[in-house]
């Protein structure tokens, strides 16, 4: 019974991931370019981290650009790359202002050298920094993302450094992208779709979920105090017996 004790708590979400989806549509909806719906996008992307504090959210995870989203028109994917250009660019003073230690997850060695440059250039800047841990998924695939997690394992069980019996959870969580990272406790997606899209498929076992019925360029800071409170009445259990 104390477990069960242990299990039940009021949470405070300290750990949001998002799924910005509904960029396109929003634009398209307006007789708008698509990418216009994206540099929207990044406006919002501005207004959440500046949320985060007041709303204690110690860590904030960001879907940018899936593994699947290399299908998109070579225009599109060429605007998103970019954005992310100029977003590191313009924004990397800002950042550590506001003392966001950034990281990216993904599978970085497909994105053009120049960009891979600007991202480890940018980590490193943010790195001492403690006060948001924001991590950016790009060219990101959970599949991928253990996939390749895996192979990190395998190769130090192939070396002699670990056992098989030594793999764990703690062991294959370690050799994510996200090691050493806490999981998500929520999951918000807009655009009003209801998947999972390959994101964090892995860290958000126990995550709760949160669908909302509007595009990711209507998700302003109002909106994101209002899911953080609906979160933070609700009762996590972790598989443990109601009452
Ligand atoms: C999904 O909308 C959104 C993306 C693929 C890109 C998300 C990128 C940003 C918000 C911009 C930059 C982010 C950072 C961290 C600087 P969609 O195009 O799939 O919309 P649709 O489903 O309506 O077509």
């Amino acid at each position: 019974m104390a477990n069960t004790r242990v299990a039940h708590f009021k949470p405070t979400a300290s750990h949001v991931a998002i799924i910005m989806d509904g960029n396109g549509r929003w634009a398209v909806r307006r007789g708008m370019p698509r990418l216009a719906g994206h540099a929207k996008g990044v406006e919002r992307v501005r207004d959440v981290i500046k949320a985060c504090p007041d709303l204690n959210v110690s860590h904030l995870t960001l879907y940018a650009f899936s593994t699947e989203n290399w299908k998109r028109s070579e225009d599109e994917v060429a605007g998103l790359m970019r954005l992310f250009r100029r977003y590191i660019k313009k924004e990397s003073a800002k950042l550590v202002e506001a003392g966001v230690n950034l990281r990216f997850i993904g599978n970085r060695m497909r994105l053009d050298r120049d960009l891979q440059e600007m991202m480890a250039w940018v980590e490193e800047l943010t790195s001492d920094n403690d006060k948001l841990y924001l991590t950016v998924a790009l060219d990101y695939g959970g599949r991928d993302e253990i996939i390749r997690a895996t192979r990190r394992v395998a190769a130090k069980v192939a070396a002699g450094e670990l056992t098989e019996s030594q793999i764990d959870e703690a062991t294959l969580s370690a050799h994510m992208d996200t090691g050493g990272l806490p999981d998500p406790d929520l999951v918000l997606r807009t655009s009003g779709e209801v998947r999972v899209s390959n994101f964090l498929l892995w860290q958000a076992a126990y995550a709760e979920y949160n669908f909302l019925d509007i595009c990711w360029p209507d998700f302003t800071a109002e909106v994101f105090a209002d899911c953080i409170r609906n979160y933070n009445t609700r009762e996590r259990r972790f598989g443990a017996a109601v009452g």
